[in-house]
């Protein structure tokens, strides 16, 4: 997106105002916040037609104020939040591309805030950037209109120039541009987002940011002894990949945060095969592997002072004819065996290799993403991701995260009886539960034999918010891959 900050404009095709409502008792004014602009649009003040709900919008066609042509009133919250402001930018963003300006400017001084408010002018760049994001590249439509609709945004405050502002200018802006990259990888459909695609795709977008890249081929992932990796990618003629990121930003004494994510690009459940209604939607079996990759590349791009790896383990899951059958046997890297009792559940499989490996790097935490139990969308729908957690540190974290980020998360329950459910019969493990319910709680604590005793580790279930997440944010797509907990683990990085 072509975005700018500045301290004026040069005569864009629309400005962009806002109105703050604010109630004294049963009265109610509108207060427009541009300097001039209440002098113009006088008699609609007095006659109180401006928007008074929050995100409300007001165009004013060919109004030719101070050689903008048409101007756009936007009703913003008396105290808004960088979430509000997110949304706000929403709405915002629409409006614009529905009037097909070529440019926009948006005078952020007027926001109620603080003297430098920061956080609120990276909500509002956020909120555009993500606003903006659409998958149409399969479609056949000459990529010049697209370039023609485009609006180049200018955002006009006298803090144009100040460090904290740039800086919280460009965060937004690499934070927002990461999250749709990974929206892009989610939206690809599964023959376009092969995992050697998918590897080969993340390994370019690593380059200058200062991250090494590795991946692993299906050889190389056998001699690595995960066998959870490769028994569910023997049903397919696509070879897996283990692709690993490594960034050094921090003294080599400072542990490292490990990222692992699932990058299931086609999951139709193997032998155990899924019902074919709604089935295409498992081309975002890989949501976690790219919204983990997501918050890497962020980390990285901000030059945080933090060292991570990322480690997503890819495959598809079919029902080829080597594909794994139920009641088949499985070693994962650490040496425990487990029955495969139901082939759909198979990202728990994947994942068992990836934490035994991101455990060996002896890391401060461990962060999982995956969209791995259909359960978990039953128990919270697409508002809410549920997370687990061995270490109670690390919950504090991840609220505090998510306060800030603006994505809802809910801490879900782990103990021994969930660990009880899974005990194979004839192998350590059993890959489903043997008792009823809480299909979220028994996968996780699966997971949990496979992480290091004593690392701090979370497993954040996005099964329910990775994608077609309906409207619960205005800047994500109703359907589409919406890049969940990508802002979150980029705050949760801030603190280690
Ligand atoms: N990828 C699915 C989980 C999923 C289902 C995510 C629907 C989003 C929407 C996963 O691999 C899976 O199929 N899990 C099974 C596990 C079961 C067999 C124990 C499930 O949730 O049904
Ligand atoms: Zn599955
Ligand atoms: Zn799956």
């Amino acid at each position: 997106m072509k975005i700018q900050l500045s301290k004026s404009s040069q005569s864009e095709t629309v400005l962009v105002a806002f109105v703050v409502n604010s109630k004294a008792g049963k009265e109610s004014r509108s207060k427009l916040t541009h300097p001039t602009l209440s002098q113009r649009l006088k008699a609609t003040l007095d006659g109180n037609e401006m928007p008074t709900n929050v995100s409300e919008c007001v165009i004013y066609r060919d109004l030719q104020f101070e050689g903008y042509r048409h101007v756009l009133v936007v009703s913003v919250s008396d105290k808004p939040s960088a979430e509000s402001m997110r949304q706000t930018a929403a709405t915002v963003y629409s409006n614009i591309k529905s009037m097909k300006a070529p440019t926009a400017a948006i005078y952020f001084d007027g926001v109620p805030q603080g003297k430098k408010d920061t956080h609120l002018l990276q909500g509002l760049v956020e909120g555009l950037i993500l606003s903006s994001y659409s998958f149409d590249e399969l479609k056949s439509k000459p990529k010049t209109q697209k370039e023609k609709t485009e609006t180049a945004y200018t955002i006009i405050t006298k803090h144009s120039t100040d460090a904290a502002f740039k800086k919280a200018f460009n965060e937004a802006h690499i934070i927002a541009e990461t999250v749709n990259f990974s929206r892009r990888l989610g939206d690809m459909p599964g023959n376009l987002m092969t995992p050697t695609i998918l590897a080969n795709t993340i390994v370019t977008a690593t380059k200058g940011t200062g991250i090494k890249a590795t991946v692993w081929d299906k050889a190389r992932i056998a001699k690595e002894k995960m066998g959870g990796l490769i028994g569910v990618s023997n049903g397919s003629d696509q070879e897996p990949r283990f692709i690993i990121l490594e960034y050094k930003g921090a003294a080599a004494s400072k542990k490292p945060i490990c990222f692992v994510g699932k990058g299931l690009t086609f999951d139709c459940g193997g032998i155990s095969i899924k019902p074919s209604a709604g089935m295409e939607e498992m081309k975002y079996d890989m949501c976690g592997g790219a919204n983990v990759v997501g918050a890497a590349l962020a980390i990285a791009k901000l030059k945080m002072k933090v060292n991570f790896f990322c480690i997503v383990p890819a495959t598809e899951n079919l029902a080829g004819a080597s594909a794994t059958k139920p009641g088949d046997v499985h070693f994962a890297r650490n040496g425990k065996s487990f029955e495969v009792n139901n082939t759909d559940a198979e990202g728990r499989l994947i994942l068992a290799d990836a934490l035994c490996y991101a455990s060996e790097l002896k890391p401060q935490v461990i962060v999982d993403a995956a969209t791995l139990t259909g359960a978990m969308a039953v128990a919270l729908g697409n508002t809410h991701t549920g997370y687990f957690t061995n270490n109670d540190g690390l919950k504090k974290k991840i609220e505090q995260a998510s306060l800030a980020s603006g994505e809802w998360v809910w801490n879900m329950p782990l103990c021994d009886h969930h660990l009880k459910d899974m005990k194979g019969t004839y192998a350590d493990l059993s890959n489903i539960s043997s008792g009823k319910g809480a299909g979220s709680a028994t996968a996780a604590a699966f997971l949990s034999q496979f992480v290091g005793e004593d690392i701090p580790w979370a497993h954040f279930d996005i099964a329910g918010t990775a994608w077609h997440i309906g409207g619960r944010v205005p800047y994500a797509p109703k359907k589409g891959a919406s890049g969940a907990m990508i802002r979150t683990f980029i705050e949760l990085a801030k603190m280690y």
